[in-house]
Parts: structure tokens; sequence; C-alpha cells
């Protein structure tokens, strides 16, 4: 009878402590970071090499209010936390890396050299933003209709900026083929005058024997000759890779590969392309699509296959043509880098829904968004609603509101386009 009792005391005791066992372990694999999120979590807290450092792994959020609206995970990927405020940073140092170091290390280019971008705002000031770390000058080309706060941010980060009148790509004075001439003409002067290539960046007509043209910014960019490099983000493939090796990956590591979709406005294609590929080329099934403002021939490229916007009609085309308050997004021109997308399928999104979005986002999460990233939400939802409550959809946040000030958020200027914000909540995308 002892024996047995004896035994029975022993069977229960292994099996208290094989349960507790089980259970502790069960509960450290609940409570505790697995070892690769521990290992994450201290790369994040440690120091990073100066402002390039800095750029890139940002963090991906749960858009709270538009999860719990539609059912699904919206996460929104942090872009606008970058040091030169936006996306762009990312495509900055891949093009200085790809282009001006390689021209530094090649001579054709001497520190003090200038990068030459046409540009809405937002690369560009990421461009300015990164040049003085490669020793480098930027000068800016932008369409004068621009939000004033972008070329007020580029003069105080030392670029130049020439504002010129919005004209088609097809002029010759459209921004980014004037900035493409700039770029040129620091070449060409360079190479005429190798000896000052070798000078200390000093500015010196004399020097130079080297007279600018009038009423041109000529003077800034050509002085030094130290040779000229136009950053092309339309078409240079480094934009893509920016993506392709940097936001798609994060991405990718961030959701652990359990996403259902991922949704963008384009501008170059940048995102939209680098994204795009690199998601499926890890998994085929992720739906990638686009999100196209007003004004943009994208939508029909991506689901009819020709550029065409009704815009563009017989007779339809207004004579100074207004198409979106959105900034950075919408195109009407196939470039390199969008060619690069893969795509299911697109979007159109209205100028009211990316203003109502805004407004939406900053009274129910406190996010303070660009106009770019509030269209990008509007995707989001979308995707949302056609893919049905349980999936994980992944947008870009670009920039955020301060770039936007006296336009997307001075309710005078909306009011010209009879853009009145008044959605209580979601039911401007149908959701009550
Ligand atoms: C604020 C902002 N958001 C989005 C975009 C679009 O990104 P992408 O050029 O990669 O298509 C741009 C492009 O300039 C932008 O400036």
């Amino acid at each position: 009878m002892a024996a047995a009792r004896a035994t029975v005391a022993v069977v229960a005791t292994v099996s208290v402590a094989a349960l507790s066992y089980f259970l502790c372990d069960f509960l450290s694999q609940k409570t505790q970071l697995p070892r690769s999120t521990k290992k994450k979590k201290k790369r994040q807290l440690g120091t990073r090499s100066g402002v390039i450092g800095a750029i890139g792994n940002t963090p991906l959020i749960r858009i709270n209010s538009l999860s719990d609206a539609t059912g699904c995970e919206i996460l929104g990927k942090c872009e606008f936390l970058n040091p030169g405020g936006s996306v762009k940073d990312r495509v900055a140092v891949k093009i200085i890396e790809e282009l001006v170091v390689q021209a530094l290390e090649s001579g054709k280019l001497v520190r003090g050299g200038v990068v030459t971008e046409g540009s809405a705002g937002s690369t560009a000031i990421s461009l300015a933003t990164v040049a003085p770390a490669y020793g480098c000058k930027c000068h800016v080309v932008i369409p004068d209709d621009a939000a004033i706060e972008k070329s007020q941010i580029l003069e105080a980060l030392g670029a130049t900026v020439e504002k010129v009148r919005p004209v088609s790509i097809t002029h010759r004075d459209h921004y980014v083929n004037i900035a493409r001439r700039w770029a040129a003409e620091a070449n060409e002067l360079a190479a005429k005058h190798p000896k000052i290539n070798q000078g200390n960046g000093e500015m010196s007509e004399e020097v130079n024997g080297f007279h600018p043209d009038e009423g041109r910014p000529a003077a800034v960019i050509l002085n030094d000759c130290k040779g000229g490099l136009f950053a092309d983000q339309f078409e240079n493939l480094a934009n893509f890779r920016a993506h392709y090796e940097g936001t798609g990956p994060e991405i990718w590591e961030q959701t652990d590969g359990s996403l259902d979709a991922f949704v963008a406005a384009a501008g170059t294609g940048g995102t939209v392309a680098g994204v795009s590929r690199f998601l499926q080329d890890k998994n085929p099934n992720i739906k990638c699509y686009l999100v196209d403002p007003p004004g943009s021939s994208l939508f029909n490229k991506v689901t009819r296959g020709v550029m065409y916007t009704k815009e563009e009609a017989e007779g339809k085309r207004l004579k100074n043509p207004f198409d979106t308050v959105t900034e950075g997004i919408g195109i009407n021109r196939l470039t390199e880098n969008f060619s690069m997308a893969t795509l299911d399928g697109a979007f159109r999104g209205t100028d009211m829904e990316a203003v109502e979005m805004s407004r939406y986002l900053l009274k129910n999460d406190g996010l303070f968004l660009g106009s770019s990233s509030a269209m990008n939400c509007v995707g989001a939802v979308r995707m949302a609603q056609l893919l049905g409550p349980g999936h994980t959809i992944v947008t870009i946040l670009c920039d955020n509101g301060m770039r936007h000030l006296s336009k997307f958020y001075n309710d005078e200027y909306l009011s010209r386009f009879n853009l009145k914000p008044s959605a209580v909540g979601l039911e401007f995308l149908g959701i009550k």
C-alpha cells in the first residue's frame, strides 16, 4: 500500500513538473520575443552612420482606424520618418551612390560638382539633403505651381532653385529637360576647363572665363565647372533598385512574408515598381495594385494597356489644364521605372477622397499625411473592399502634411476646386 502511494506521489510530481515545464515553455514562447525579433530590436536601437545611415528601415504601422473599419490589417510604411522627410531619401542615396560616386571615382566629376534634377519637390529635397554627404551641390528645376514650402525647404538646405512654367515633357523647357541640359552644360564646361577641376571649388569668373547667361541661374550651376550629373529620377533605374533592394525587402521582413496585397500611387513609378516586383518575386500570389489620381493615364495603362485619360479626349483638354490637388503622383507618360512594375490591377482615386482621407486619419489616428499618402490609403481601403475582411494590405506613407500646408491643408485653396471635406467617417468610400 505504502509502495503504491509512493508510486502515485512520484507519478503526480513528475506529471506536475512536466506540465509546468511545458506550460512555462509555452508561455515563454508566447511572451518572449523570438530570437530574430530580439536581434532586430538591438539593431534598430544601435547607432547608424550619419544621415545616410538613418535612411530606410522605417517602421511599418497598423493604421488602426482603417483596419478596424475594414476588418483587414492595413499597414503603412512610415517613409515620412526618413531624415529628408520622404520615401525619396532612398532614391536620392541610390542615385548618388550609383552615379555620383562612380563619376567621382572615375574623375568625371570632382568634389563640388553639381547634381541637377527636375522635380516637383520630394526627390529634390532628398537630393539636397544627401548631396553634401558626397561633397556635391544640388540644383533643382521645379514647376512654379508646386507648393511654396518645397522651394523654401530646398533653399534652406542650400540647393539652388529654378522655377519654371509647367509645360509638356515634349517641350524643351519642361523642368526635367532643363535640368538635363544644365548637367550636360556643366560637363561640357568642366571638360573645356580641366584645370579648374583640380581647384578648391572657389567660384572664380576669371579662372572659368565663363559669363552666365542673362536671367539664367547659370552662375550658380556652372561657375566652378566641376561637372554635373543629371539625377533623372524618372528614367534612372537606380530609383527602381532603391525600392527593390530596400523598401520591398523591409516590407517582406516586417510582415514575415504574410501579406496579401500592396497598393500605391505612382509618380516616377519607382516605388510601385520596386516593391511590386520584389514582393511578387517572393510570392506571386501577393496582389499588387496601383491607385491613380485624376488626370493620370496610368489607370488606363494598367487596366487596358493604353496611356490615355478622359481629359485628353478631343476638344476636352482645358486651356490651362488642372488635373489634381495631389502632388508627386500621376503621370501621362510611361517611364522606365514604371515599366518595371508587376501590377494586377488599378483603382482610380479622386481628389475629394484623398482630402477626406487625410482629415479622417488626422482625426482618428493622429496621422498628419501628405496628399500622396492620403491617396495611398484610399487605395488600401479599396483593396480591402475588393479582397474582403481578414487580409493584410501594405501601403506607403510617403511624406507628412507639413509640406502641404499651403495647398492640401489650406481650406481656402481647396475651396477653389470645390473640395470641402465634410465626412464624419469613411462614408466617402461607401463604409457606414
Ligand atoms: C510625396 C510623393 N509621394 C509619392 C511619390 C511617388 O513615388 P514614385 O516616384 O516612386 O512613384 C512622389 C514622387 O515624387 C512624391 O514626391
